[in-house]
């Protein structure tokens, strides 16, 4: 079997919240021969050509390391503050400096220069996210002619979104160098279809742009998800069952509503807040009863959009405290750091509700981590908004449209009132897709796509790509 190459920005057990990717791939990657590729977390005046190896938990990861001004411009200027939230739809919260893009590109460049003279001609090479999507253009300009894949782990813009990013036809151009583009869900593929047939030129100055040829790529939709199985096991181990029986003595007879996420402004925390402010408003008889928990770990707190989110969510939290808590009760807590996967997994199976509601998402893998790790014989229910890539597969969830609070409160109200035959009913279909999507199964689909066990290794492509670059 060919070596497995997996490249992303963050690379295992580095930096703070690694987030669900890493964990996804750990497994894969630990199954076949094969390397990480990725940066070091580490930002020095003159960055050596040549990545260094480390062994990380048994993976083996080769890093390199960046300037601050390209760590600057590629992460949080293009990816995160024009890439990010174009895709998610937020051209309101992006800040465009074209200035930026030289940067993102540069980096890909030194990404391919260090990666190359690792590679082997039958090595298979997966790409992971918007930070790196030009990275198969600049490898293949070097000469590599191996197989290489991309998946997007964030949502595809509608083709306006996509416009009103400088360079959007060259990013694209460099989707066409891969072999297989990998989406979350169906309507990413949509979208990017939508874009692909009626393209339009990116530039009111300079040359006019050639419509993007995409007929030598694959792009198809696999849903990534979780390990289920494994969360299962961990709901029940020492270590979540200590958080549990910790909540349970400050709870007492009050039901849980949870929720775990980064703390992004396309997570729709303050909608969340003021969704469970309406519960409360409109059902008196919950008061006392409930308890809303959000974790909400920080995240790229140095781009003033996420610093803004962060204080918009504290004064939601702050108003809704101050309109409801009584001295011995208070409704919600909010805590702004990341837990372990065994302490989340003993929240997930306690509370009663996960309120999974972001404005627009990828895929979402708090919604299967909760469902893998509740009690089979008393299930919580799963409140899910409709533009996260779960609801394509989760049809067990009590699905609404995040920015429509009112919905979401009375989806809250439901699911607190919802009977036990009805919550087994809705878990075990929540279960069956959790498992049936698991993180193995798409990292099994993507790869056979991508190199089919007799095909793996160059071929002809590379004259294909020689004459698509002309
Ligand atoms: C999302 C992205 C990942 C990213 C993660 C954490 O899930 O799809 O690529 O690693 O967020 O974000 P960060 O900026 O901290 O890497």
């Amino acid at each position: 079997m060919s070596r497995l190459i997996v490249v992303s920005n963050r690379t295992p057990g580095k930096g703070p919240a690694a987030g669900g990717l890493a964990i996804a791939l750990r497994k894969t990657l630990a199954e076949r021969e094969g390397f990480w590729f990725g940066w070091s977390g580490r930002l020095v005046d003159q960055p050596d050509r040549e990545a260094r190896f480390e062994d990380i938990d048994g993976l083996s990861v080769a890093q390199i390391d960046l300037t601050r001004d390209d760590h600057h411009d590629y992460y949080a200027g293009f990816s995160n503050s024009i890439l990010w939230p174009s895709f998610h739809l937020r051209l309101d919260l992006a800040t465009i400096e074209a200035h930026w893009y030289e940067g993102y590109r540069r980096v890909n460049v030194q990404f391919a220069r260090a990666l190359l003279p690792l590679l082997k001609p039958d090595d298979v090479i997966w790409v992971h996210d918007y930070h790196l999507m030009p990275l198969a253009s600049e490898l293949r300009n070097l000469g590599a002619r191996n197989r290489i894949g991309f998946y997007l782990h964030i949502p595809f813009p509608t083709s306006d979104a996509l416009y009103a990013i400088p360079h959007h036809n060259d990013l694209m151009r460099d989707l066409s160098r891969y072999d297989l583009v990998g989406m979350q869900a169906k309507r990413d593929v949509a979208a990017f279809t939508e874009f692909a047939d009626h393209q339009s030129p990116s530039s009111l100055s300079g040359n006019p742009l050639k419509s993007v040829d995409f007929s030598r790529t694959e792009v198809d939709s696999f849903p990534i998800g979780s390990d289920p199985d494994a969360f299962a096991r961990l709901s029940v181990s020492p270590a979540a069952t200590k958080m549990v029986k910790r909540m349970e003595r400050v709870l007492r007879e009050q039901k849980l509503i949870l929720g775990v996420d980064r703390l992004d402004y396309s997570k729709g925390l303050p909608q969340r807040v003021e969704a469970y402010e309406k519960l409360l408003a409109n059902n008196s008889r919950f008061r006392r009863q409930v308890h809303m928990l959000q974790v909400a770990p920080p995240s790229r707190d140095t781009i003033k959009e996420y610093q803004e989110t962060s204080d918009a969510l504290d004064a939601m939290c702050g108003r809704v405290m101050g309109r409801f808590a009584e001295p011995d009760w208070q409704p919600l807590t909010y805590v702004k750091r990341a837990y372990g996967q065994p302490s989340l997994a003993g929240l997930y199976r306690l509370a009663k509700v996960a309120l999974v509601t972001p404005l627009r998402d990828g895929m979402n893998l708090v919604a299967h981590e909760y469902v893998g790790s509740q009690n089979p014989a008393d299930p919580g229910v799963l409140v899910l908004s409709r533009f996260a890539g779960a609801a394509e597969i989760f049809d067990g969830a009590i699905e609404v449209n995040p920015f429509d609070t009112d919905e979401t409160a009375e989806a809250l109200r439901i699911a607190l009132d919802m009977p036990l035959d009805e919550r087994i009913d809705r878990w075990t279909r929540l279960m069956h897709a959790a498992r049936e999507h698991n993180v193995d199964a798409w990292a099994a689909r993507f790869l056979e796509r991508l190199a089919p066990a007799t095909t793996a290794g160059s071929g002809t492509r590379d004259i294909l790509y020689l004459a698509s670059v002309a």
